[in-house]
């Protein structure tokens, strides 16, 4: 059964820091607060239904990855149980419980570490285009979707909203951030993105590739925002790779198929999705917990007992 579903938050008393397409961040002083809502989009574009549940298994993972690569590189969770967060967040605990995040706020690394281990999306193009990808030269005769011999990490510079990020050169990189620091992000992304790949593999999930942010907090590297999520990385479902071609994606193909079989023309606002889709949809991503996580995602806890 699904628990409340969560479209918006509006917490009057907190201090709203900004909405994305997905989450809620609420500005706390020196943390912030994340809230994972059940908004979904595709083709960039939110649709007008939530997934119920989608915010709940975004957090979780996200918590369950931060705590797999915790040896490689600290992050900013502090805490994830609404019981610890602090006073003035507690008279929301019913809509927080299970979807949100409390971190060390940071100051935001201005570059955006992409990590790659096929050939997909911006990728891709850029690849069938030049042969290479963020200058990095790549062996001929690649396919869409090929595995590469060797993750790559590919920046892009963070652009705002309504801009598409835009893939730069490890050299750009290291302009923009210090060469010493592009280069421990690089070590890090691709540690990090090895660590997860392998994991989900061993699940069934191929992370195609995936986009991490990492801050600066008293002068300490912490990895932030949120790591190996659907809306982060490409999940795609094992069983059915076949390079050469685009592939399924493992969270949002009923989605997307059902948006293609109609005219509609991926600008806002979007239609409306039957329940089947959102059923559906909504099934993938408590699969994709249970199959990574190992469990099924529990119920949240009401404070009488079961929710
Ligand atoms: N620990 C942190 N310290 C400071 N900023 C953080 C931290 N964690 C995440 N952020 C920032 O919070 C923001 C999260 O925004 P979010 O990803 O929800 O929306 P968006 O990037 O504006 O749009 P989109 O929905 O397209 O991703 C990002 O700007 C991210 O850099
Ligand atoms: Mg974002």
């Amino acid at each position: 059964m699904a628990t409340q579903v969560v479209s918006m938050t509006e917490f009057k008393t907190l201090t709203l820091k900004g909405r994305g397409k997905v989450r809620d961040i609420y500005d706390l002083g020196d943390r912030l607060l994340i809230v994972a809502t059940d908004r979904i989009s595709a083709f960039d574009v939110v649709m007008p239904n939530p997934i119920p549940d989608k915010g709940r298994v975004l957090t979780q993972l996200s918590k369950f990855w931060f705590d797999l690569t915790k040896e490689i590189v600290a992050n900013h969770i502090i805490s994830t149980e609404v019981r610890d967060f602090p006073k003035e967040c507690q008279s929301y605990q019913e809509i927080l419980r299970d979807r949100s995040m409390l971190v060390v706020k940071t100051d935001v690394i201005p570059i955006e570490c992409v990590v790659r281990g096929y050939l997909s999306g911006s990728g891709w193009e850029e690849y069938r285009k030049a042969g290479e990808v963020c200058g990095i030269q790549l062996p001929k005769g690649l396919v869409e979707s090929s595995k590469l011999e060797e993750p790559i990490f590919t920046p892009a510079t963070k652009e705002e909203i309504g801009q598409h990020d835009e893939n730069i050169t490890f050299e750009k990189a290291g302009k923009i951030v210090g060469k010493e620091l592009a280069q421990r992000l690089k070590d890090i992304s691709l540690a990090v993105y090895k660590r997860g790949r392998d994991f989900a593999e061993g699940k069934g999930i191929l992370i195609a590739d995936s986009k991490m942010e990492f801050g600066i907090k008293g002068g300490k590297l912490l990895l932030i925002d949120e790591l190996f999520t659907p809306d982060s990385s490409r999940f795609w479902p094992k069983d059915d790779y076949r390079p050469g071609g685009s592939q399924k994606s493992f969270d949002k193909q009923f989605l997307r198929d059902y948006l293609l079989s109609l005219k509609w023309d991926k600008t806002p606002p979007a239609p409306q999705l039957p329940e089947e889709i959102v059923r559906k949809t909504r099934e993938k991503y408590l699969e994709a917990y249970e199959r990574l996580v190992g469990r099924p995602l529990t119920p949240a806890l009401s404070p009488q007992g079961r929710g």
